[in-house]
């Protein structure tokens, strides 16, 4: 400890000279343990000083081309007294010379940080040759809109890092015009468990060679949406063989072209997003043991799945009709099958999910018979979660009902029994019959007999 306020004190009286006076600088955020800079010049980094405690340094606008600027900074002084490990460093709006950027990772090199990230980044400069004193102890990297990608790209000065890319966990190239990944480059990777390539430019042709035989073998989590891809089963021939790939996103792509495929896919993929993808029909192989399984915004019109691992399937905003067919996914504890034209008349329909926790149904057609209005009211305040409820769950038939909220609906104890009270109805009508027939055969008898009786002079008679 007093070490520490010591190399501080020599520190701060060190660069109290040198710092020049300018707005910016690094404040501190004590309660969130946030360091924020904005710099116009690296120089100004001596201010980082409050910010020792710090467990994320974001370095916000700014232009940083020279990374001679290190030679003339002690900033090992700050290094050293940083004890806990930065979750985050994160350089966001500034224009970076990849030279400066290589400079600034060996300094760091020895501070243990889970993610370096880049965003709304341009990098210019050429790469240099660099030596590196030891891999830097950085588990995560990230590019979110940047210029280039300097870390994939063979020419560029990251490509010589080559023994840190073997222990990184996780990469994220964003928004950034990606348009592939070289083979060889993917096969440095070694440890990568995480890839995200959201938004790029990728298509159908590069994406064999991007996950070429070598590339990386650790792979877990693949995100590849919003790019150009148009076949579900050229993706699935490149990384079918990735036996221990969990997630698998490949939502916003447009699969509306040819969506047939007999690929199979491994037994540990058991996330699969295909929303927003222009499916029409299933015509395609599904991981056996999904477990989350997101089609929505779809044309399917028709799903007859077996699956028997599912726990969460997402069909919003399809063209379904039916329920039938999906009867083969045992263990279903979410479902949501909004904005679907599917009429749905009885909750047993639902009910067939034995295991069924969470439920969106909003904007189907529902056909308010007296049973399914009770019993959607009665399913509201069961323990299952009815999402949304009870805004958009509105009655398409009875035309008297049409439009109006299920949950307001109030029907009447005749409209709600209206077999039974006709059945009494006719009953009763029946038996008056009965008794007025009756009454009148009695009626009948009785005057032929006093007439007969009559007739025969019985002054008796009446
Ligand atoms: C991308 O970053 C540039 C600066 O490098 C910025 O001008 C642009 O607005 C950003 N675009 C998006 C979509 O974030
Ligand atoms: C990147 O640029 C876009 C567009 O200018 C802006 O909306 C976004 O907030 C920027 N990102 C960050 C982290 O500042
Ligand atoms: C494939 O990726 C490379 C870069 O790795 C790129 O130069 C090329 O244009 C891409 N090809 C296609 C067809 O997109
Ligand atoms: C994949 O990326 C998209 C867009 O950046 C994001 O919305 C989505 O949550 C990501 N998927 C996963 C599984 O992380
Ligand atoms: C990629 O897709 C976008 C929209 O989906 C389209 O505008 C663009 O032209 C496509 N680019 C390529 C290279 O195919
Ligand atoms: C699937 O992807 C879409 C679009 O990126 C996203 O909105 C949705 O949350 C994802 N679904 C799941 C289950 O993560
Ligand atoms: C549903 O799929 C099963 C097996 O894949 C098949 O035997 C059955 O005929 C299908 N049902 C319909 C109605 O297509
Ligand atoms: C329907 O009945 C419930 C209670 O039975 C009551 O709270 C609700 O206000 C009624 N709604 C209408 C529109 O009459």
């Amino acid at each position: 400890m007093k070490t520490k306020i010591y190399s501080t004190i020599i520190f701060i009286l060190l660069f109290a000279q040198k710092v020049r006076k300018t707005e910016g600088g690094c404040s501190y955020d004590r309660n969130l343990r946030q360091c924020f800079c904005v710099l116009d010049d690296f120089v100004q980094i001596s201010t980082i000083i409050s910010c020792v405690q710090a467990s994320s340094i974001e370095f916000n606008g700014g232009t940083f081309i020279d990374s001679q600027v290190f030679d003339h900074l002690d900033i090992n002084f700050v290094l050293n007294m940083i004890t806990v490990p930065l979750t985050k460093i994160s350089f966001v709006n500034v224009v970076l010379s990849e030279e400066f950027l290589a400079a600034f990772i060996n300094l760091i090199s020895q501070v243990p940080v889970n993610l370096l990230s880049f965003e709304n980044t341009t990098f210019v400069g050429q790469s240099v040759e660099m030596t590196m004193t030891s891999p830097p102890r950085i588990l995560s990297l990230q590019f979110i809109n940047t210029s280039s990608n300097p870390l994939i790209q063979t020419d560029s000065t990251f490509y010589r890092f080559g023994n840190w890319m073997s222990i990184l966990i996780s990469l994220t190239v964003k928004k950034s015009q990606l348009k592939g990944v070289p083979c060889d480059v993917g096969s440095l990777f070694k440890s990568l468990s995480t890839l995200e390539l959201s938004e790029n430019l990728l298509t159908d042709n590069n994406i064999s060679s991007m996950f070429c035989k070598d590339a990386f073998p650790n792979l877990q989590t693949l995100n590849l949406s919003s790019n150009n891809f148009s076949h579900y089963d050229t993706i699935c021939q490149a990384v079918s063989r990735y036996n221990q790939l969990r997630h698998l996103d490949l939502s916003l792509n447009d699969f509306s072209e040819k969506s047939y495929s007999s690929c199979e896919w491994q037994p540990s993929l058991s996330h699969l997003n295909l929303s927003f993808t222009g499916l029409e029909q299933l015509a395609i192989k599904l991981p056996p043991l999904c477990e989350v399984l997101d089609l929505s915004h779809n044309k399917i019109e028709f799903l007859n799945i077996s699956l028997p691992k599912l726990i969460e399937l997402y069909m919003s905003y399809n063209r379904l009709s039916t329920l039938s067919f999906m009867d083969q996914i045992p263990l279903l504890e979410t479902l949501a099958i909004d904005g679907n034209p599917l009429r749905l008349s009885q909750v047993s329909q639902i009910k067939t999910f034995q295991h069924l926790r969470s439920f969106k149904g909003d904007g189907i057609l529902y056909t308010c018979s007296c049973s399914l209005t009770k019993e959607m009211k009665e399913l509201s305040n069961s323990g299952l979660e009815i999402q949304g409820w009870p805004d958009g769950y509105t009655c398409n038939s009875p035309e008297s009902f049409k439009g109006k909220l299920i949950d307001n609906v109030n029907l009447s104890l005749f409209e709600c029994h209206t077999q039974l009270f006709t059945t009494i109805i006719c009953i009763i009508t029946i038996l008056l019959c009965m008794s007025i027939i009756f009454c009148f055969v009695k009626i009948c008898q009785s005057n032929k007999t006093r007439s007969q009786c009559m007739e025969a002079g019985n002054s008796n008679c009446v």
